[in-house]
């Protein structure tokens, strides 16, 4: 866990202060809504179809218990009872009065939660490895980059007013469980031949409209020069980025029209003229981040302990553990992964009850310390082996322990048409009913790994471009059409998919996704050629012929 010290929380809570008087003038109507629209934004109030919307900041997805518990009042005391998890560790509330807006903001300012640059054309919250930390063979823990990067370009004027949002997201380990390359800037840890620490930089993916994948624009970066390099490219994005079209205006576009090579120029000669300035960062400023992450005092516990072999008579109990199990760094301990895609319900949703629940499991068995992945699942990252048994059963009442974590049923979806302002179709109901049709575990594990993404337009934050199987909804003649991809993915081979043909109805979607699983599983090679690696080596037609066939 990271320490705040007394200047975050000064600013956090002025924040808080402010904020409350912009309400307090937008409810008097001294402010109109077109004036206090820039105001909120910069405090992650969002107005959607039925209310106020409010997200707040998860940084680097690392929760702390009496955090959680606070997100859980604020579910339970100003919204319906429950939150929304992201893709990009923030959670929602979909519910918000403004009126008490700033109450939540207060009582989440109390344990060091905030929602500044959540959204608003700003840097937004810098995510990384919901295993940071823990994940066994990582070159070293990513949030202490992350942390660094949040306290410069917090609040910091020069990105304030960026041309459009921009999102940044660092990893660690080979596996990629932070999907960078669909970020504005992506940055993969490396040591050097001297055994130093640096990055890999890479810049200009994204979603939405236009996606693609980010390109490598330098290939080690010293880790004393990273900010300097960051902001390098944030100067040459924030003087020529397109600020006449919005469609135009993110990075990706830009590195796109002007060519990598030709980017990675200016860039350079930006970088020239900061990067011995006082961007350049210390070993001790490095070294008092990192003294502020504390870790457990790990016990030395045995690798297989009875509880857990005895536990193994259990099919129910081994269904979970073979998902939602990961191994640890350190020997004795696992990483679990608590899935919030119970069948039936609405993907990365979690009630006031689990999270209160879940807060109290994890000073039990996680040191404290829960996490927020980018596939709206959440972790308790340090729990010892010989507790998995009674973990799972605690996780098994409380809805929390459905064995699909990877598999078909763990589907990311966005909020759609059932909240959003801007979509065109719905995701929620097509998530359900996805998990309805491919509930049953024995074929969900027969499938194997499969990852169903869904949006409801084309802004793409259900990353529908880089799921194994993508679905995007579309209006066509007042009605909902769905555009399907396969072949996409988030990883470390991050890709887009590929359409495999016409849209179909609202009603014909899961028939769809079952037509292309039952020709998965007739052409898959072997039983661990994995659905992306049939699509790879087959390509779209074998599929589009099979679902098109009848249609
Ligand atoms: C309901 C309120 C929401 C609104 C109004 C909204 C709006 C938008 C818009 C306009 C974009 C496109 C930005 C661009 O291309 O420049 C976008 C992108 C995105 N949103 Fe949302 N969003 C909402 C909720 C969510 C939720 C719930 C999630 C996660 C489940 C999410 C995750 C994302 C992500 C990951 C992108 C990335 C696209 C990229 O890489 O370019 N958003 N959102
Ligand atoms: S993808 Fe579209 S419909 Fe879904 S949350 Fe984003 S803006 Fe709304």
């Amino acid at each position: 866990m990271y320490a705040y010290d007394e200047i975050d929380r000064t600013l956090v809570n002025e924040r808080v202060s402010e904020f409350r008087d912009q309400v307090k003038r937008r409810l008097s109507g001294e402010l109109t809504e077109d004036e206090f629209k820039m105001l909120r934004l910069q405090n992650g109030v969002y107005l959607q179809l039925h209310a106020y919307m409010f997200r707040v900041a998860i940084p680097y997805g690392t929760l702390a218990t009496k955090q959680l518990r606070a997100l859980a009042h604020v579910a339970r005391k100003y919204d319906r009872g429950y939150g929304h998890f992201t893709t990009r560790q923030n959670i929602q509330f979909n519910w918000i009065k403004l009126a008490e807006l700033p109450d939540a903001l207060e009582d989440l300012s109390k344990v060091g939660i905030h929602a500044m640059q959540t959204s608003g054309n700003n840097m937004r919250n810098v995510t990384s490895d919901q295993w940071a930390g823990v994940a066994p063979g990582e070159i070293e823990d990513p949030r202490i980059w992350s942390e660094l990067i949040r306290q410069h370009t917090t609040l910091h004027p020069e990105f304030s007013f960026l041309p459009r949002k921009f999102k940044i997201a660092i990893t660690a380990s080979d596996h990629d469980r932070a999907a960078i390359k669909i970020h504005d800037i992506g940055l993969r840890l490396i040591k050097n031949e001297k055994g130093e620490t640096g990055f890999e930089v890479l810049v200009g993916g994204g979603l939405g409209r236009t996606p693609f994948i980010a390109k490598t624009i330098k290939h080690f970066v010293h880790g004393r020069d990273i900010l300097s390099y960051i902001e390098a490219i944030l100067r040459v994005y924030n003087q020529y980025g397109r600020r006449d079209n919005i469609y135009k205006a993110r990075i990706k576009i830009l590195v796109h029209e002007l060519g990598i090579e030709k980017f990675s120029r200016e860039v350079e000669e930006e970088w020239q003229h900061i990067r011995n300035s006082s961007l350049q960062i210390d070993d001790e400023v490095i070294e008092d981040i990192r003294s502020r992450f504390t870790y457990p005092a790990y016990e030395k516990l045995p690798h297989m302990p009875d509880e857990l072999r005895q536990a193994a008579a259990d099919p129910d109990f081994e269904a979970w553990r073979k998902n939602s199990v990961a191994p640890h760094k350190v020997q004795g301990y696992s990483i679990v992964t608590i899935s919030l895609k119970p069948i039936g319900k609405p993907p990365g949703d979690a009630t006031a009850e689990q999270m209160d629940a879940l807060a109290d499991l994890a000073d039990k068995y996680s040191f404290g310390e829960i996490r927020v992945g980018h596939e709206q699942n959440l972790a308790l990252p340090h729990v010892a082996k010989r507790d998995l048994p009674a973990l799972w059963k605690a996780l098994d009442k409380l809805d929390l322990a459905t064995p699909n974590v990877n598999l078909i049923t763990d589907i990311i979806a966005c909020p759609g048409l059932d909240y959003c302002s801007l979509a065109n179709a719905r995701s929620i109901p097509i998530a359900q009913e996805l998990t309805r049709r491919f509930a049953n575990h024995e074929l969900a594990n027969l499938i194997g790994r499969l990852h169903i993404n869904i949006s409801g337009c084309i802004n793409a934050c259900g990353h529908h471009h880089v799921g194994h199987i993508g679905i995007l909804g579309v209006e066509k003649n007042g009605e909902e059409v769905y555009q399907i991809t396969i072949g996409g993915r988030a990883d470390e081979s991050a890709a887009l998919g590929n359409l495999i043909g016409p849209g179909v109805k609202f009603d014909e979607v899961a028939d769809v996704v079952e037509d292309i699983v039952e020709a998965y599983l007739a052409l898959r090679e072997r039983p661990e050629e994995l659905f992306m690696d049939t699509v790879k080596r087959l390509g779209v037609e074998p599929f589009k012929e099979r679902v098109y066939a009848t249609r």
